[in-house]
């Protein structure tokens, strides 16, 4: 016998500003899109770093719901969760979420809506997985990674064992509304930090859109609202394209090619017990994937170059003090990255390479002595770093 199960999931991701508005129909529209004639019950869930930069946010959702009460009704006052990575590193804050779920009685029809950081979104969206087996989320992400890349994402979870992502499951939302004005209180770093996961998409998926960050590397660098807006929705759409393309979506195989830069990533974020920020954690983790790939003969040193130069402009970093430490075995710490990449996929190693921008691969087998090498060519640059001049960059940009 054999049996087979193939079950459509389709979501809007929508793009606006001020969407809690009375007269701004993004939030009640996804809401009521399959059952437009109910009254539908929601729970909101706010990042506690959101609801203190934005005082007016908790008076506007009450007044959104009066507006709209003939389609949403609020089942209880916004709940206030811890922000930031430590919401995924207890698991007593996906119990309170459950416990809120609970005592509200939300059903499978209600909704939860969840306001925040990416942290906060994979944490209510695992606690909504959990309950009667999946409530309906609607994610209004509030940093410039979450509206770029994890608030459209397909999985959820929290850290474990000193883990990323030890458990959670696959759930698509049942809506993502993308508001600008949402990143207005986004500290810079954060801002800056988010951008890594474009980058990271541009090199893998598209020459245009990197060359669109290197222009307004200074605009983005200076966290400006309209740049950073376009290039969130650049890297919203090539993201789709690949969870809705051919890019198992609920990743059945090995294969993990939009993951460039984070089995070193992963490792450094718990090494820094999460002092560095997961945007801030990809961006090193590129860099020594990207060295390592021009040290093998794949991607040629000017390209390298250019990306490691765009990395600097806009603001993140290429090394942190964490790749110095040392396992007991007297190897580097980060080279457990590798040996926990492979874990979490469950079988083989694949780890994404480049040949050029846009032009990525796969290898199942990294070179340690290389690795070790590379990690020594970043020490080395970040204690005298290139200068960064206009016609560098030119020069970079004109390859
Ligand atoms: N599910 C996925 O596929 C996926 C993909 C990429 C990343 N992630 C996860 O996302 C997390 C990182 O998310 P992040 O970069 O959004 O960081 P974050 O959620 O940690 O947010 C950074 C900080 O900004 C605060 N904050 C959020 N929005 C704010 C706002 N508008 N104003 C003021 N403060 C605000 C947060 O409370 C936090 O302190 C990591 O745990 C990472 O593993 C998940
Ligand atoms: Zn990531």
């Amino acid at each position: 016998m054999d049996a087979k199960i193939s079950v459509p999931f389709a979501f809007p991701v929508v793009f606006t500003s001020s969407a809690w508005e009375p007269g701004n129909r993004a939030i009640v529209d996804a809401i009521s899109r399959l059952e437009p004639g109910r009254r539908h019950r929601a729970l909101v869930v706010i990042d506690e770093h959101v609801a203190q930069a934005q005082p007016w946010l908790e008076p506007a959702i009450q007044a959104y719901f009066n507006a709209h009460a003939d389609s949403m009704q609020l089942v209880a006052p916004p709940v206030v969760v811890t922000g930031g990575e430590a919401a995924k590193n207890d698991l007593v804050h996906t119990w309170d979420l459950l416990r809120h779920i609970n005592d509200v009685g939300l059903d499978r029809q209600s909704f939860l809506i969840v306001i925040g950081g990416g942290a906060v979104l994979d944490t209510a969206s695992f606690a909504a997985a959990l309950a009667h087996r999946g409530i309906r989320v609607v994610r209004l992400p509030t940093t410039v990674l979450a509206q770029a890349d994890s608030g459209i994402a397909v999985k959820n979870g929290v850290n474990l064992f000193g883990k990323k992502n030890f458990i959670g499951t696959f759930v698509p939302p049942f809506a993502v509304v993308n508001d600008t004005m949402a990143l207005d209180t986004l500290q810079h770093r954060d801002k800056i930090a988010g951008v890594a996961e474009a980058i990271k998409v541009a090199l893998l998926r598209s020459p245009d859109l990197f060359a669109y960050i290197e222009r307004h590397r200074r605009n983005i660098g200076a966290g400006d609202r309209e740049a950073l807006s376009i290039l969130v929705q650049r890297s919203t759409r090539l993201h789709l394209e690949h969870i809705c393309g051919n890019g198992d979506p609920f990743e059945l195989g090995s294969a993990r090619p939009l993951d460039f830069g984070h089995w070193a990533a992963h490792k450094l974020e718990s090494l820094t017990s999460h002092r560095l920020r997961h945007g801030e954690a990809v961006a090193i983790g590129m860099a020594i994937d990207l060295l390592y790939s021009c040290a093998k003969g794949f991607l040629d040193r000017i390209s390298c170059e250019r990306i490691l130069l765009v990395l600097e402009a806009v603001g993140l970093p290429l090394w942190d003090s964490a790749l110095n430490e040392r396992a007991a075995n007297g190897c580097l710490a980060i080279i457990a990255g590798l040996q926990e990449f492979r874990e979490h996929l469950g079988g083989e190693l694949h780890v994404t390479l480049l040949r050029g921008i846009g032009d990525s691969f796969e290898v199942t087998d990294m070179d340690e002595a290389l690795i070790a090498k590379v990690v020594e060519a970043l020490a080395r640059r970040a204690s005298a770093p290139p200068k960064i001049t206009s016609s560098r960059m030119a020069a970079g940009a004109a390859q």
